[in-house]
């Protein structure tokens, strides 16, 4: 770890972060005259068997990853990007890319993206993202077509959605706690310091109804809408449960999900509300788009309080990407550089 952060530490072009170069290395080298290459060169020589920096082109390649991304397994991948054992996972297509790169900017500005594990939907966005960041994405066969953006609604967004509890259930499986993401959402602060307690699960809820600032962690009563955008898991045998309910339930109701996975996962709460403990997220912080978007008043009242925005409750790619622009939370023209997939073009 120690090593790591030197490796960093020479590699950063930002003089104020540099500023804090911890002096044991430098003196070291610099009492024996060599120049500040030839150290870094030795740091290299040194400390590369034992680090995994992203910042050096392929880490370990020959020992940690396959010689074919194909082969990369879930439990290789998790492995390797697990951090604390947790994991951030965000399931993407490929013309879906901006969407992850903008969301990724988002969450490297809260220091969180060594943890991210990207599941690629198909080959060429396995490829991609791995070229750029290698070992950070995983297939899961079968893969889809890449060709079309996958819709809300659609067909294809169905095969796509129900795959969800069946890739969480397997991170579990593996004993990691994980943090999962739409694809249509952007980081406005850390979440992971709302996640109190150590319940089962975290969700939030879909709901536009707004809520008072104390409102209540539990399950809501009445018509539940809690959104399958945002979900926060322990390893543990409640979320196990919830998982395998959501399976079941997408089973049986496909038709009537009409490509939508989400009333599947509310019926599962329901079902399993007595076996597992849950934690309803401040609404303020994680708001529906169909707030967020729509309420200037209430955006207003709330300021300095939302951490994750969804860009719901509106179809379509383009609409989701110009709404984006609209409101400021397209991070990928300004801070591409801050992306550790740099700028896709
Ligand atoms: C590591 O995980 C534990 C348990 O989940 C948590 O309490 C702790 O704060 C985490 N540490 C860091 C550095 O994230
Ligand atoms: C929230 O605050 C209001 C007014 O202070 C109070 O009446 C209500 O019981 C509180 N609700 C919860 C869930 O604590
Ligand atoms: C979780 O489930 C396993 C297998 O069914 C069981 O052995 C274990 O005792 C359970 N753990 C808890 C905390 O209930
Ligand atoms: C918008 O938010 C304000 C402030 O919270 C609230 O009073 C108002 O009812 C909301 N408008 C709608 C249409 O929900």
């Amino acid at each position: 770890m120690e090593q790591q952060h030197v490796l960093h530490r020479f590699f950063c072009s930002c003089p104020l972060s540099c500023s804090s170069i911890s002096s044991r290395p430098i003196s070291l080298f610099s009492h024996k005259g060599l120049l500040p290459l030839l150290a870094l060169f030795l740091l290299l020589g040194v400390f590369l068997p034992w680090t995994r920096s992203p910042l050096i082109p392929f880490p370990n390649r020959g020992s940690s990853f396959p010689s074919n991304w194909r082969d990369y397994s879930l439990s290789q991948a998790a492995k390797f990007a697990a951090k604390n054992g947790t994991l951030i996972v965000y399931t993407v297509s490929y013309p879906f890319l901006p969407f992850l790169n903008n969301w990724l900017i988002s969450v490297s500005i809260q220091k969180h993206q060594d943890k991210v594990l990207v599941i690629a939907e198909d080959y060429a966005t396995l490829y991609k993202v791995n070229e750029k960041w290698p070992g950070h994405a995983v297939l899961i066969p079968p893969a889809l077509d890449s060709k079309t953006p996958q819709n809300y609604g659609s067909q294809g967004f169905f095969k796509f959605t129900s795959r969800r509890p069946k890739h969480l259930l397997e991170i579990l499986e593996l004993g990691y706690s994980v943090m999962y993401n739409d694809v249509d959402m952007v980081w406005l602060q850390d979440p992971f310091t709302y996640l109190e307690g150590s319940h089962d699960v975290y969700f939030t809820d879909d709901r536009t109804e707004i809520k008072p600032l104390n409102h209540s962690h539990e399950l809501p009563n009445g018509w539940l809408n809690i959104c399958s955008c945002t979900i926060f898991l322990r390893p543990t045998n409640g979320s196990k449960l919830l998982m395998k309910k959501w399976i079941d339930e997408l089973r049986v109701g496909s038709r009537a999900n009409k490509g939508n996975d989400q009333p599947g996962f509310n019926r599962a709460l329901r079902k399993t509300a007595h076996q597992v403990d849950v934690y309803l997220l401040p609404q303020e912080a994680f708001p529906t788009g169909g707030l967020y978007f729509r309420n200037k008043t209430w955006v207003r009242e709330t300021k300095g309080k939302h951490v994750i925005v969804h860009n719901n409750f509106i179809k379509g790619f383009n609409n989701k990407m110009k709404r984006f622009h609209q409101f400021g939370l397209w991070l990928v023209d300004d801070h591409a550089l801050e992306s550790p997939l740099g700028k896709l073009e």
